[in-house]
């Protein structure tokens, strides 16, 4: 296990893990200065692509974007979603996590559980590929978003797959809209951090899709805190733009670029 990997396990009951998504070298320089764990998810498929689910990203997208994030990174750890249908056995799933990891030299590869692909984890993790697992609502499998752990036995059946996906040698599981029960339950019984998305501040850390918090997405669910209004600043320079260029302001004089002086 590397030492950056080492180091996200000991935070846990000491300090809170923060977590966000980048897709871009441009965006992942800014993060880097603040998170310790930067994600390239799958979340793209709607995000940056326009697509209603994650299904449609295929290995190349996140290939190409996990590239583009690694140039800007200097301190966080990195980690790529494994697209839907790309880890469907122990053998499929190495071949494409390897391809993934040496391509992009991401740290760790993130893998969605539908109570079951532990022996895939452990596979992954034998050969020396890290990963963090994912519960609770895994866009890849559930059809229908629901809030998972709403009875004492949903909590069991999660704290379950929670403790088989430690056992499988994780290092860390993404817990997706799980209820705050369940999320204390899972955190304290796990050795290894938990990261919640939409499941209260009883997880180890936190994770949210970036352009959510900044207001650029158009996502807004009840989970993620709008930290400023992209949409809204973009919208007014842009407006700004087409103002002055149709007033002949922009370009100035100032932005010439000036060649020799002809007579
Ligand atoms: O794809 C993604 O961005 C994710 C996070 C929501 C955890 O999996």
């Amino acid at each position: 296990m590397n030492s950056n990997i080492r180091k996200i396990i000991s935070k846990k009951n000491k300090t809170k893990i923060v977590s966000l998504t980048a897709y871009s070298k441009s965006i992942a320089k800014i993060l880097d200065r603040h998170v310790d764990i930067v994600l390239v998810g799958d979340s793209m498929a709607q995000v940056l692509y326009g697509h209603k689910n994650t299904h449609k990203i295929n290995l190349k997208n996140i290939i190409d974007h996990t590239m583009s994030v690694k140039r800007g990174l200097k301190n966080s750890l990195l980690v790529a979603d494994l697209p839907k249908n790309t880890y469907l056995d122990a053998k499929t799933a190495f071949k494409n996590a390897k391809l993934l990891t040496s391509k992009t030299k991401c740290d760790a590869v993130k893998i969605e559980s539908n109570k079951k692909n532990y022996n895939i984890i452990q596979h992954l993790v034998k050969k020396n590929i890290p990963v963090m697992g994912h519960i609770g609502y895994t866009p890849q499998f559930k059809k229908k978003f629901k809030i998972e752990g709403q009875t004492k036995n949903e909590i069991l059946k999660i704290l379950e797959e929670a403790k088989a996906i430690e056992q499988a040698g994780a290092f860390s599981i993404v817990c997706e809209c799980i209820t705050p029960q369940a999320a204390k339950i899972v955190t304290k019984e796990l050795k290894i951090p938990t990261i919640g998305i939409g499941s209260s501040m009883f997880c180890d850390g936190q994770v949210l899709v970036t352009d959510d918090l900044l207001g650029f997405s158009g996502f807004y669910p009840k989970f993620v805190k709008k930290y400023a209004n992209l949409d809204s600043v973009i919208e007014k320079a842009v407006k700004k733009y087409t103002r002055e260029v149709k007033l002949k302001k922009f370009p100035a004089k100032s932005n010439f670029l000036n060649g020799p002086k002809f007579k």
